[in-house]
């Protein structure tokens, strides 16, 4: 690969330099620093701060393998990336590493940027077609109607651990309910949601039985594109089959697996780091009650600060070209820095001041392959936290805000628990419990031969609460002056 960052000898270390040698603690041979490593994965943040001061805008990094890429810091260069298609292509394939054979099958890259045949890897009309028929089918979906299956199944998770007066709300709440929704968006029975939750959580988290995870996502998804030949239904499986972009069937397939993954990782996430500003951030709470701050403002001042993505990896030069004051070869890798895009000092010079009702952050992305999902996303996070924070309304976090961890990838964050406390709540009589946590180990049961209706709008019991400030004031009670 004709890179530019192996000739800046302003990189390299000069001999007897301490960076010699340093390969262990972030640094590659060429003094470049790494994205990956236990160093890179302590502190995504402090990282992107010392590429910046370092080279600015745009920096040259190594990923798995020592391979080499850009990550674009700026706010400004990451829209131009985002939004100059002609400049920079989602088409993986144009990578010089890829070309020269430098990155092998069983790379961790692999599995993010190995091109498909899907709207994420594609450019120009092929894009059109193919996210055309996915944003086609999202936007059959009303609001209304999602914020009602929210509702339900957020009820259901409550009630499995309300009784007990604790949860651990990662693990109980945030990773599941997502994936619980996103079954009914898909046109699953119900029964499938606990089991597919345990497979998508297995399989992002690249365990050893991550392939039988995935394997279970795919079949379940094929069986439910049999039955939905058969009998469509108001779903984005039958939704998918039906486009005038006559989408194959792998299309279809590979197309809602990307969605079902895509919608899961990053709306638990968002779940997640907004419930842990709600229990723990006391600016937060106090803008909150004193009316400045509403839900779907606190979820953006989240999407800013804790971006659900960190990382997208990524787009492609299409020529040489420069961005950010950097020189970028045709077929050089770049990644989108969306958590250090937003907090570039150029549009927040100071990170204390809140962002009430400012959308311009860079978490779904920008241009053509804005995420498409993301008012759904955030109808799932705002409704999720709104029934849970009234539900239990005295929720505390149940161990210091000092003992909470992260886990970091290349990739994203997570938060790895949030244990908290709060008066029981007595399972209501009937209340439908959810067998959340199993990794599935067999198949989903075939579809019958002649297959039944398929439930597209079950009665819903619960009702979205009309006093939405109730367990604010609760919350925030004493922070008040
Ligand atoms: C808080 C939740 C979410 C966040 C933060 C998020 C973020 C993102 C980001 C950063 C991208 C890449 C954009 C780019 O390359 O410029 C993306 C793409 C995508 N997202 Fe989301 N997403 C969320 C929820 C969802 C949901 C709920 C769905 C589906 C229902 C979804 C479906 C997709 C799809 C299909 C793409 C690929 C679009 C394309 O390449 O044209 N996302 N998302």
């Amino acid at each position: 690969m004709t890179t530019p960052f192996r000739d800046d000898a302003s990189l390299t270390p000069p001999p007897g330099c301490p960076a010699h040698g340093l390969g262990a603690h972030g640094l590659g041979a060429d003094g470049l620093r790494r994205l990956y490593g236990p160093e890179a994965e302590a502190d995504p943040a402090a990282l992107y701060e010392k590429l910046r001061a370092e080279h600015g805008e745009v920096a040259p990094v190594l990923l798995h393998g020592d391979l080499p890429a850009w990550l674009i810091l700026g706010h400004s260069a990451n829209l131009t990336a985002m939004r100059t298609p002609s400049r920079f292509s989602r088409d993986s394939r144009r990578w010089t590493a890829f070309q020269e054979g430098l990155v092998t099958p069983d790379s961790p890259l692999m599995p993010v940027i190995a091109w498909q045949p899907l709207c994420v890897f594609a450019d120009g009309a092929e894009h059109k077609r193919l996210r055309g028929a996915v944003t086609d089918g999202l936007n059959r979906f009303d609001r209304r109607g999602i914020r009602r299956y929210v509702t339900r199944f957020a009820d259901q998770l409550i009630q499995d651990f309300g009784p007990a007066g604790e949860a651990e709300l990662v693990a109980q709440f945030a990773e599941h309910l997502p994936m619980l929704v996103m079954t009914h968006v898909v046109g699953m029975p119900e029964e499938y949601g606990p089991r597919l939750v345990a497979a998508a959580r297995d399989l992002m988290k690249g365990t050893e039985t991550a392939i039988a995870s995935n394997d279970y996502v795919v079949a379940t998804l094929r069986r439910m594109m049999e039955r939905k030949r058969v009998a469509p239904g108001a779903d984005l499986v039958s939704w998918l089959m039906q486009h005038e972009a006559g989408l194959t069937d792998d299309e279809v397939l590979e197309h809602l697996r990307v969605v079902l993954l895509a919608a899961n990782e990053t709306t638990v996430n968002l779940i997640a780091d907004t419930l842990k500003m709600v229990l723990t951030d006391r600016r937060f709470r106090a803008h909150l009650s004193g009316g400045h701050m509403t839900l779907p403002d606190a979820l953006d001042q989240v999407l800013w600060d804790s971006a659900p993505m960190s990382l997208v990896a990524g787009r492609w030069a299409t020529g040489d070209t420069e961005l950010g004051g950097q020189q970028i070869k045709a077929g050089d890798m770049l990644l989108l820095g969306l958590a250090a895009g937003n907090v570039d000092p150029v549009v927040r010079p100071d990170l204390s001041k809140p962002l009430h009702g400012n959308r311009a952050h860079l978490a779904f992305g920008g241009g053509p392959h804005e995420c498409p999902g993301q008012d759904m996303g955030r109808a799932i996070a705002e409704t999720g936290i709104d029934i849970l924070l009234t539900r239990l309304p005295d929720l505390q976090l149940a161990i210091p805000e000092g003992e909470l961890t992260w886990t970091s990838a290349w990739l994203s964050r997570h938060l790895v628990e949030l244990p908290v406390r709060f008066t029981p709540r007595a399972k209501p009589a009937g209340g439908a419990a959810l067998a959340v946590g199993a990794v599935p180990t067999t198949p989903p049961p075939p579809p019958p031969t002649v297959a039944p209706a398929m439930p597209v709008a079950p009665p819903v019991t619960a009702t979205v609460p009309r006093q939405r400030r109730s367990w604010w004031s609760v919350l925030t009670g004493p922070f008040r002056r």
